[in-house]
């Protein structure tokens, strides 16, 4: 087989480069060493910047979010037993969707296959091959058969665990890396979300958040042990956390717990992302703790920057977008880096935390609600950074 971009991985990064790279009639194969069924439930967060989701609806694949998304304004707050609602659109003009992420990972397969995409899905023994050549390739086992994929570029979508970040040479990377001693218990719950936006909650006891998915679908989240098993969570217990740590919030409604899980917490980069014909994007390069749902939105702002740096290649056989992809997408990257760090620093209880820490926590929780420099910043993030 050719191609002109091998893509690994068909999570949101990997699926919408190759829906990007079809607009500017660029071809590309998509491949996953798991099921279609499978990468559309893994369950991940649901919240979207303002450009990602006009990009979704400006390239075509935002009709449905359209219909079933919710369309957010603002977030709340709560901490010392009030709520607080800090309205984005009133200070930055923009606002947040919330949309499961394997919502748009459904949304891009179709979309993928309606435009005559491959997408190779339960591939077996992948590697990338002469990536410091211009005539890179990729093998594979699918449908018990081994096959070559011979390409202009590799594109290495295939998460944390995946197999192109380690293709690297030997101390091409630097690594950053920071893990938090605790994780996040993520719950899903037959019953009517708070009634109209997020709710993030600081309390003594450890952080909360109240989220959705659709108007009967509730998504909640407890910050628990780093190494919590979820079966140490009945129930009753999830509800009467959830109850004590959103305490001061609208009420609460509790509903048949769907599923429950337990999600660790890290901060890690790998410099650069980029190896010869070889670019990373998405959780391959970088993870970011879930608080403030950065982790999708960087993948997307990863493969916008990588799309075009590929297409302006074919176009005028410029390299200057490829050779500076690595240093641009870093840079939006450690600023939501620092954003995510920051939420999950003011809002969760360390271990061993001092009084000083928890006063700390409490008096930048009130400067925010009550500091319209405070919210701004805090709205210019959350709703996605402007690109350079
Ligand atoms: C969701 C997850 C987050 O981590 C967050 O900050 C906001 C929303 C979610 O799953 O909806």
């Amino acid at each position: 087989m050719r191609t002109q971009v091998g893509i690994f991985g068909a999570g949101p990064a990997g699926l919408m480069l190759s829906h990007l790279l079809h607009l500017a009639g660029i071809e590309s194969i998509v491949i996953e060493n798991r099921s279609r069924e499978y990468i559309e439930q893994r369950i991940r967060a649901g919240l979207i910047e303002q450009w990602a989701t006009d990009m979704l609806t400006e390239t075509g694949v935002g009709e449905r979010m359209e219909r079933e998304a919710m369309f957010h304004d603002g977030s709340h707050l709560c901490f010392d037993g009030s709520t607080h609602q800090v309205n984005f659109r009133e200070l930055v003009g923009k606002g947040i969707t919330v949309y499961g992420q394997q919502e748009v990972v459904k949304d891009l397969v179709d979309r993928r296959l309606a435009d005559g995409g491959q997408i190779l899905f339960e591939v077996d023994n992948t590697a990338a091959h002469d990536c410091h050549t211009d005539k890179p390739f990729i093998t594979l086992t699918h449908d018990g058969k081994d096959q070559r994929i011979d390409c202009d570029f590799i594109a290495g979508c295939d998460g944390f665990h995946g197999i192109c970040r380690p293709t690297f040479p030997e101390g091409a990377l630097t690594f950053y890396d920071r893990e938090y001693p605790f994780g996040w218990l993520g719950i899903l719950s037959e019953s009517p979300p708070p009634d109209d936006e997020l709710i993030y909650a600081y309390h003594p006891t450890g952080f909360a958040l109240y989220t959705m998915r659709t108007p009967t679908l509730a998504r909640l989240y407890l910050q628990v042990d780093y190494d919590e098993d979820a079966n140490n969570w009945s129930d009753n217990r999830i509800w009467e956390q959830l109850h004590v740590r959103l305490g001061g919030t609208r009420k609460l409604q509790e509903g048949k717990i769907l599923q429950k899980g337990v999600t660790a917490m890290r901060s890690f980069v790998c410099e650069p992302m980029r190896s010869g014909r070889l670019f990373l994007a998405g959780d391959s390069a970088h993870i970011v703790p879930p608080t403030g749902a950065k982790g999708m939105n960087l993948a997307l702002a990863d493969v916008k920057m990588l799309s075009r740096a590929i297409a302006d290649f074919y176009r005028s056989r410029r390299t200057d977008l490829l050779d500076s992809y690595s240093d641009t997408c870093l840079k939006r990257v450690w600023k939501a880096q620092r954003f995510s760090w920051w939420m999950t620093q003011i809002f969760h209880v360390f271990p061993n935390e001092v009084s000083f820490d928890r006063r700390r926590q409490l008096a930048e929780l009130d400067y925010l609600a009550h500091s319209t420099a405070a919210q701004t910043s805090l709205a210019e993030q959350y709703t996605g950074l402007p690109f350079d």
